[in-house]
This record gives C-alpha cells, structure tokens and sequence, in this order.
C-alpha cells in the first residue's frame, strides 16, 4: 500500500483508508467477528488510518473500532470528530471538550491523532444543517489547541462540506491540519476545474488550494455512497437509503450516472465500476488518503486490489471527463 503524506504532521498514511461510518456500515451494523476480521485484514493490507465519528451508530462505530484496535494491538492512526450541536453553539469550546472526553472513552484510548469538526461551514449558521461559520472556526481551534495540550489529539482538522465559499475562507484562514471532503468522478470539482454549467456544488478545486496550504486532505464519498458501482441495490447490512452530497438528487440518479462509464469495464482498463471509482480518486496526488466505506470485508478486499492497479490511465480520464461532461 503506497503512502502519501498528509499534510504538514509529519504523518505518512495509507493512499486507501477506512472509513467506519454510517453508509457501509461494517463497523456499525456488522456482526463483531466480521468487523474484526476485515480491520485486522486491513492492518495486514497496510491501511493504516482509520475514520470515525460519534455520529456513526450513536458511537457504536467508535466503541467497535477502539475494541479491535486494543485487541489487534494495532498502531494505526485513528481519526474522530466532534458535531456542535445547534443549542451548544453559544459554547463551542465546552462543547467539544465533553465530546472528546465521550469519544475517548468509547474509543477506550487516552488520546487519538486527529479530532476534526464533523459541522458542515456555511456564510451563516444553519440550524437544519448544524452549520457553523468561518467566523466560529477561532474558538473551534482554540478547544483543538487545548485538546493538543493535554496530550488528547496530535492534530486536527474540518469537514469541507457547506458552502464552497466559506470553505476556501476556511482553508485560507487555516489554523488545523486537515479536511475531509467529497472527490469522485460524479463530483470531482474539488480537484479538477469544471465548466460553468456544472451540475452539481462546484468546490473550486477546494483540494488543490488546501493542498497548497500544507493542509492534508482526506478524500470521502469517493464511491458516491456506492452508487458508483452503478447500481441501486445495496448490501444487506449497508445503510439502505443513502443521500448523495453534492452529486445528483437521488441515489438512483447517481446510479445511472455512474453507468456512463460502462466503457473502461469494456475496454478492459477496469474489472468493474467500483475500481474504476478508487483509481480514479488516487489517481488525484493532492489527497493524502481516499476513505472507503465498506459492508464486508469482500469489499475491502476488493477496494485494495483496485488501488494496488494505481491511479487510472491519462486517456481513460480525459474520456471520463468528455462522458461526464
Ligand atoms: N466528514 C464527513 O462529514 C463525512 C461524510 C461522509 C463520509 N465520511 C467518511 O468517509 C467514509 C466513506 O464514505 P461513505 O461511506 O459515505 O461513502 P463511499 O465510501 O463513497 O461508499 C460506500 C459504499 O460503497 C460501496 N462499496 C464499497 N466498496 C465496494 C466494492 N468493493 N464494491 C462495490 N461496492 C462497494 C458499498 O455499497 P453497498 O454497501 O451497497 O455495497 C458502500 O456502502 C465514511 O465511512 C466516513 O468515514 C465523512
């Protein structure tokens, strides 16, 4: 497994990382055995940065991953977060001080490597998203900064979802060490310039300009939720109703979509859709880390032997770009 750095830690991560969350659901939904299984698997595999939230499962996800890493003795870099909820923000830095101390205890670790805000950032605050503000950005880092302090997190980091304005205000401000967002052939505005009739949220290549920054990106989304594998019928343990962010405006629609590029799996450049989507996303250099979420440990097989295929050809992107386009 090829590693990349990320950002300015000092960190070198896996190109291919797990993702615990909600959509695949292996470390939520799955039968213990299994999840333990496919993590131990993927340490073999040498992925070794692992994604989680205490919005995935209630924190069941955190409780599952911190128990196989403590079993496996596994030391991998491990990522959480914090959601600010709408009545807490009057006071952020309480509120994420309470929500690292939950999520280290469900984690059942002292400290882990990387805390990012899981609210989306918009112009304004919205209460329907929980999203906070360029400007509520100052006292989230403070918490961070104090959370380093104490010995809890070596670094952190936002989510790069809302408003692709006060994204880039983010990333220009600075003050944290990553962004998680959104990279797939749907929507790959993030890291590729796009024509002005773009149907989707244009990030403006929000990856390259955090890049530059020395910011470490973390790729998510990069199977468009599994609708990338163009095709609407979901694992039985994966989440069954996905909404796409900043693709089209259903699942079904993203499904159909992604068909369009039937053609790499008949020329032979790809065994099936879903490789297509992981070579795609690490064939962007700027992203330190393209998260998978998974429902199987057959998946996560699979996602490995994809990314071990490398970054797509230059000619199947530029006709991946004309298709989409
Ligand atoms: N910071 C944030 O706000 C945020 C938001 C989203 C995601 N994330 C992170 O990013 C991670 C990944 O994102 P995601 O789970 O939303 O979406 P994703 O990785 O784009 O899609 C996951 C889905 O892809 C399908 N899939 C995976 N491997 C496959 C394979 N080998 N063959 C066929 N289908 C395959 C599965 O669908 P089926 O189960 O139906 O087969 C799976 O449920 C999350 O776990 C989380 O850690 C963070």
């Amino acid at each position: 497994m090829n590693r990349r750095p990320l950002g300015r830690t000092g960190l070198q991560v896996s190109e291919l990382g797990f993702g615990c969350g909600m959509v695949g659901g292996l470390l939520v939904r799955g039968e213990y055995p299994e999840m333990r299984r496919a993590v131990a698997r993927a340490v073999e595999l040498e992925i070794d940065y692992f994604d989680t939230a205490p919005l995935y499962g209630d924190g069941q996800s955190e409780v599952n991953l911190g128990a196989i890493l403590r079993e496996l003795r596994a030391g991998v870099t491990v990522g959480t977060k914090v959601r600010i909820a709408v009545e807490d923000m009057a006071h952020i830095e309480t509120a994420i001080a309470a929500s690292v101390e939950a999520s280290l205890r469900r984690l059942g670790r002292d400290a882990v490597d990387l805390f990012q805000l899981h609210n989306p950032l918009a112009t304004q605050r919205r209460a329907e998203s929980a999203a906070l503000t360029s400007e509520d950005l100052p006292a989230v880092i403070r918490a961070f900064e104090r959370l380093h302090r104490q010995g809890k997190t070596r670094f952190w980091g936002i989510t790069g979802l809302g408003d692709t304005e006060a994204l880039h205000r983010a990333v220009d401000l600075g003050g944290f060490h990553t962004i998680q967002t959104v990279y797939n052939m749907l929507n790959p505005s993030g890291g590729r310039r796009v024509p002005a009739d773009f149907p989707y949220q244009d990030y403006r290549q929000l990856i390259d300009r955090a890049f530059a920054g020395g910011i470490g990106v973390i790729a998510i989304r990069v199977l468009a939720g599994g609708a990338l594998s163009g095709t609407t019928a979901r694992h039985p343990i994966a989440m069954q109703r996905v909404a796409p962010l900043a693709t089209g405006h259903d699942y079904t629609a993203d499904a159909v979509r992604a068909r369009l590029v039937d053609f790499l799996v008949a020329d032979g450049t790809v065994a099936g859709l879903p490789e297509a989507a992981l070579r795609f996303a690490i064939g962007k250099p700027e992203i330190a880390t393209a998260l998978v979420g998974t429902s199987s440990l057959e998946q996560l097989e699979q996602a490995v032997a994809a990314v071990r295929r490398g970054a797509l050809p230059p000619e199947a992107l530029e006709r991946i770009g004309t298709v989409l386009r």
